[in-house]
């Protein structure tokens, strides 16, 4: 027991001794003086030239005292010690106490020496500004840069006995700090009455910048009149060069920071200092001078029964097998891993259950997360769906009434690439909804694209592929001066049963009635064999109905509008009815729903026919083309109904339906039957009657760039893919 007790003792003294040795021994830099004296001179300092940072890191070591003394480069300054890890130097000189003695007769003497140098300041935080005495102002006067400021303390008593011995507490000393980066200084004195009622004890006042801690007052230094002679240590700060580290680092090649180590800006004033990473020791300042600490030697920080491992700039302890912890004396050591043969089962069985979990968490919040998209994409495919008039569309194919059996869905991608990306040269009209685009399909049909305007997520664009139709409007057919167009009797009264027939099957044949709001001739679509399709796409655009200008106008102007409807705001299935009446009177007389009409005021179509009717001269204003006495009966029939239609209240006009009837009967009695499928064969497309109160149908001239392009001219150019 006893020889086991020696033993450790001395292993720990032994410990002891290493730790010493490496923290006294100085870093020069290799092949320098590394002491002067007792007085370690590590690097940036040395004593020689090429073993110093630069010359006001030299330290001149004057063996001529012994031991040696070792001075600040060229200065009386002597330099006690040199700390690296903060940047302070330990410095005393002679005369560096000022005085200021009395004897009965008043001053005696006065000695004040001016202290300073040129590159390390004064500390402020390691200073204290002292002064001794009985009847004492002091100041000193310091220097930082240019600027110049005094600060001082005064001490005053009147009997030795109100001294506190050893404490200097403002009664026969006082104490002040110094400011930051104060360079240079001197004193400077002031007696309130010459000492006289105090030169018993105290004759002089003594001043000096000291180390703080280092001077502790004594009553008896009141008296001495030699205390000028003493030293006091006093410490400098020093940096390398005048540059913040930020700057230093830019220059590689002087930056003094080595391995290991970091760069410091102090707060004492320019310049840098650098200081080794956690972990390292050593000097900053040298090469290879951060060294790792080896933790497992210095602190012993592991558990007896565990293992300390160094790692560079820091250790990990590890236990021994079968126990567990962090092996840290200071945090869980090592304790006895719990019993072996419950655990494997246990994990393996929790780690399983919570893979499986986990599993079935990622599929099952996948799953939902796809159903979500899926029924959000669904709905918004709906909604579009709608608004583009697909229930109508729908209906027609669930019926399989219509011909639209063949639909199809089209990706975005094709009709992309059908319509070379939306290309401006394929716009073919716009409305209030969107552009209409001419595209090719990869299989070579024409098709017009409606792409529209108020989506602006691009996945979300609703698109309306048209089966194209070639020979443009019903507004072309009858207007156009083409000679080659066919625009018999036979063919108009063929355009207005297939037109009536798909407006009434709008009206009637959807659950909700749609009213198609826009049923003019350009919105009449002519395929090869000039057979009617309804469409809403073309001219059309929004209106808003506080643009005063428009809606005295639109009567008149825009001959298409039901003026009952322009009165009341309600748009009827009879307002469609109206417009279809001026799209019968168009196909009578030729002429366009807004015209000049002989030498009149250019006016609405809808009056002058209706007062040409009223005067009994219709025949004079039907086309040319179509005036011949066998079709008299037809003509005068068939402006009867539009006559009808064209009634100022609403009520007294036929339902569209009836309409479609009426021109049917009319065909069929001309021995053209035409049956019912084929009339179903006007393809519509149309919008659902929306809440908003938009007008539409008004003409293109506003928007030159955006009217439907010819469509004779741009068939016989091949589109480009
Ligand atoms: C060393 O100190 C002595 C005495 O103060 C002085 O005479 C001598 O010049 C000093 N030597 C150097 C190298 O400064
Ligand atoms: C220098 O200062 C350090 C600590 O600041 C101290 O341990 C060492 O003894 C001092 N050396 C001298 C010569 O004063
Ligand atoms: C600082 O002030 C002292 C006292 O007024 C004066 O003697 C000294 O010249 C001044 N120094 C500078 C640099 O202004
Ligand atoms: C100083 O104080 C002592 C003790 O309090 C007293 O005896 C003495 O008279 C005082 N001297 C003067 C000059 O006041
Ligand atoms: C202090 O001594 C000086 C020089 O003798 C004299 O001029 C001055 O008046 C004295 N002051 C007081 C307060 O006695
Ligand atoms: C003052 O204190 C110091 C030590 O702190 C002591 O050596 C000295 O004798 C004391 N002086 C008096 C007058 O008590
Ligand atoms: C142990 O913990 C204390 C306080 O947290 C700390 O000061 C000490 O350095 C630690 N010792 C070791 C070896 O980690
Ligand atoms: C401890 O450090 C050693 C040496 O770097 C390494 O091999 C070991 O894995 C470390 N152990 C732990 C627990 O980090
Ligand atoms: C080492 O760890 C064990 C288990 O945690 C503990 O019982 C023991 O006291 C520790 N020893 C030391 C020196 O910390």
């Amino acid at each position: 027991m006893g020889f086991g007790g020696m033993f450790k003792k001395l292993t720990v003294f032994a410990v002891m001794v290493t730790i010493m040795a490496t923290s006294v021994a100085a870093q020069p830099k290799p092949g320098c003086q590394s002491h002067c004296g007792n007085i370690g001179i590590p690097y940036p300092f040395g004593t020689r030239n090429g073993c110093y940072i630069s010359s006001d890191f030299f330290i001149n070591c004057n063996t001529s005292f012994n031991p040696p003394k070792a001075f600040l480069s060229d200065t009386e300054i002597e330099v006690l010690n040199i700390s690296l890890d903060d940047g302070h130097l330990r410095v005393q000189y002679d005369k560096s106490i000022g005085y200021d003695c009395y004897d009965s007769s008043g001053p005696t003497s006065q000695g004040s020496s001016f202290f300073g140098h040129r590159k390390f300041s004064i500390s402020y935080s390691r200073n204290k500004f002292t002064a001794i005495g009985c009847d004492t102002i002091a100041y000193f006067w310091g220097f930082y840069m240019l600027s110049n400021y005094s600060s001082g303390c005064l001490t005053v008593c009147n009997n030795v006995s109100d001294v506190i011995n050893g404490s200097c507490s403002g009664i026969g000393c006082c104490q002040t700090a110094i400011p930051r980066g104060l360079q240079a200084y001197f004193f400077d004195f002031s007696s309130s009455r010459n000492h006289s009622s105090v030169l018993t004890f105290n004759p002089c006042s003594y001043v000096f910048i000291v180390e703080d801690g280092a001077y502790t007052f004594s009553t008896s230094d009141l008296s001495n009149l030699d205390f000028n002679k003493r030293e006091y240590p006093l410490i400098l700060d020093w940096t390398i060069g005048d540059q913040t580290c930020e700057e230093a680092k830019m220059d590689p090649k002087n930056y003094a920071c080595k391995q290991n180590s970091a760069c410091i800006d102090p707060e004492s004033g320019p310049g840098y200092l650098c200081k080794c990473n956690h972990g390292f020791q050593g000097n900053p300042y040298l090469s290879i001078g951060c060294q790792d600490i080896n933790e497992c030697e210095t602190l012993k920080p592991c558990n007896e029964s565990g293992t300390c491992h160094n790692t560079l700039g820091s250790y990990n302890c590890s236990c021994p097998e079968g126990f567990e912890g962090d092996g840290r004396k200071n945090g869980t050591g090592c304790s006895p891993q719990p019993h072996r043969e419950n655990f494997p089962i246990l994990v393996v069985a929790l780690g399983i259950g919570l893979s499986i979990g986990l599993l079935f968490l990622i599929f099952g919040v996948g799953w939902l997360y796809r159903t979500l998209q899926k029924r959000k994409y669904i709905k918004i495919k709906q909604k579009l769906f709608e608004r583009n008039g697909g229930l109508l569309f729908q209906k027609k194919t669930s019926s399989n009434e219509g011909r639209l059996d063949k639909a199809e869905l089209f990706s975005s991608k094709e009709l992309e690439i059908a319509t070379d990306q939306y290309n401006e040269n394929r716009i073919l009209g716009c409305g209030g909804q969107g552009m209409v685009y001419k595209g090719m399909l990869s299989d070579g049909r024409i098709v017009a694209v409606k792409k529209s305007k108020d989506c602006k997520r691009r996945t979300e664009v609703p698109l309306l592929v048209y089966e194209f139709i070639p020979n443009g409007t019903l507004s072309h057919l009858i207007h156009d001066q083409n000679e080659e167009y066919p625009r018999s009797w036979d063919i108009r009264l063929r355009i207005a049963a297939e037109v009536a027939s798909a407006i009434s099957y709008l009206h009637s044949s959807a659950s909700i009635p749609i009213y198609h709001r826009d049923i003019k001739s350009s919105n009449i679509l002519l395929d090869e064999k000039f057979r009617a399709k309804v469409s809403d796409f073309g001219t059309s655009r929004s209106i808003s109905i506080d643009q005063t200008h428009l809606t005295t106008q639109v009567l008149g102007t825009f001959g298409y509008l039901d003026p009952e409807y322009f009165q009341s705001s309600q748009f009827t299935e009879k307002s469609d009815v109206y417009s279809f009446g001026v799209v019968i009177v168009e196909l009578l007389t030729g002429k366009k729903a807004i015209s000049t009409f002989g030498s009149q005021e250019k006016r609405g179509l809808v009056s002058y026919f209706m007062s040409s009717m009223e005067e009994n001269h219709l025949l004079d204003i039907v086309d040319v083309e179509i005036g011949k006495d066998s079709q008299k009966d037809e003509v005068i029939a068939v402006s009867q109904l539009a006559k009808r239609c064209l009634n100022l209240d609403g009520r007294y006009r036929p339902t569209m339906k009836e309409v479609a009837m009426e021109i049917e009967r009319l065909r069929t009695r001309q021995g053209d039957c035409i049956h019912t499928h084929q009339l179903k064969q006007a393809e519509v497309i149309a919008r659902k009657s929306i809440e908003s109160w938009d007008f539409t149908s008004f003409s293109t001239e506003h928007y030159p760039n955006c009217s439907i392009t010819s469509t004779s001219e741009s068939d016989v150019h091949p589109l480009m893919l």
